[in-house]
């Protein structure tokens, strides 16, 4: 087993941040045309030493086991970190721990950055996020097969 599926493994024996967040300011959600997997991310703001800073994320996901250790190091490193210092994560860096990952892999951490950028609003989708942060669920979205166009966004990613 490669280092990289070790932390992953690890990760996911005890995964943080993991499910919806009821009070959240503002949810992004993405899906992955490559593989089917989709991911939402809740964030949570609050006001510390005059700067707006995120309190907590969360998320939810599908498949994806990469995704889910991705999410979970993306969502504990975000605690305390401004909108724009957020924004200029990438997926690399949303890997923390776990380090660069396998060119497999990489359409995993860039599924965690989209959920991440749509939750911050940085693809005017503010309002629809906002809409959907008190509306469903994941799960529920996803078995809505009938209306899945407001609240889910699905991206290209880079091969
Ligand atoms: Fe698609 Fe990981 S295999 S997000």
């Amino acid at each position: 087993m490669s280092d990289f599926e070790k932390k992953v493994r690890e990760t996911l024996a005890n995964p943080q941040n993991q499910g919806e967040m009821e009070d959240a300011d503002s949810v992004g959600t993405v899906g992955s045309p490559d593989c089917g997997d989709m991911l939402r991310m809740w964030l949570k703001f609050t006001e510390k030493d005059g700067k707006k800073v995120i309190d907590k994320a969360s998320f939810q996901s599908f498949g994806c086991q990469t995704a889910i250790a991705v999410a979970s190091m993306a969502t504990e490193m975000l605690k305390g970190k401004t909108a724009e210092e957020a924004e200029r994560l990438n997926a690399e860096e949303l890997s923390g721990d776990l380090g660069a990952l396998p060119p497999m892999k990489i359409h995993c951490g860039q599924l965690v950055e989209g959920a991440l950028k749509n939750a911050l609003g940085s693809d005017d989708r503010q309002q629809s996020n906002t809409e959907s942060a008190q509306t469903s669920t994941l799960t529920k979205s996803m078995s809505e097969q009938n209306k899945p166009a407001g609240t889910i966004k699905i991206i290209k990613l880079d091969e």
